[in-house]
């Protein structure tokens, strides 16, 4: 894990900036649809726990949330109470157990292209039951750019959204939906997010 993970340095600013989350909540509200109870979630990169980690546990979902910043853990330990949060390296999931699916909302973007293909596969193997995989990236085309987030420097990674669906699909998904997004990211900041959604063959 990162000494000193972006995030920690980040931290509630992230909320406060990024107000403009309608489609990642009309992620969840589809996820919830097509889940049945008992169900399990794991939330990839769950940062401060809004909206995604609160909107599954006020439906009823266990939600297990991997991050490796404890700043972002601790946010959501109080915004998503009742979930179970793990401060650790979200490639690091094998002894998880099994998921009906799985969330990364945000958080491949911080991964380099060449560890994502090996963490779609091993996540297909932890997927039972509906096996759904959502993704959100960021529209573009690089690898580990480097760049300063928030103040804080980083590197990001993206994906021209038919190369992002050909990676889902050599891991094991069909995908069902692929969409662009434009969203005011950080205020008068726009950015174009792509969403994605999957399945299990
Ligand atoms: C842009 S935020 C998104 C947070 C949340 N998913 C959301 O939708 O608001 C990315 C999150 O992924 C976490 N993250 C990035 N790389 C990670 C890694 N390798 N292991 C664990 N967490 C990571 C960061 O700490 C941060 O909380």
């Amino acid at each position: 894990m990162s000494q000193n993970p972006a995030f920690d340095q980040i931290g509630k600013q992230y909320d406060e900036s990024f107000v403009e989350r309608d489609e990642q909540i009309a992620e969840g509200a589809w996820l919830i649809s097509q889940l049945t109870p008992p169900a399990r979630v794991l939330d990839l990169g769950v940062g401060s726990g809004l909206p995604t980690a609160r909107q599954l546990l006020d439906a009823g979902v266990e939600v297990v949330g991997v991050d490796e910043s404890a700043v972002m853990l601790s946010l959501a330990e109080r915004q998503a109470p009742g979930g179970r949060y793990l401060h650790r390296d979200l490639r690091d999931i094998a002894d998880l157990g099994e998921f009906d699916a799985a969330v990364a909302f945000f958080s491949f973007i911080m991964l380099p292209r060449r560890d994502i293909t090996p963490l779609l596969s091993q996540l297909r193997g932890q997927l039972r039951g509906p096996k759904l995989l959502q993704i959100a990236m960021v529209l573009g085309d690089f690898d580990e750019l480097p760049i300063v987030f928030m103040g804080a420097p980083t590197a990001v990674t993206a994906y021209p959204p038919d190369e992002l669906a050909h990676v889902v699909e050599r891991a094991g998904f069909e995908v069902l939906d692929l969409r662009e997004v434009e969203a005011e990211a950080e205020r008068n900041r726009l950015e174009v997010q792509i969403y994605l959604r999957a399945k299990g063959t």
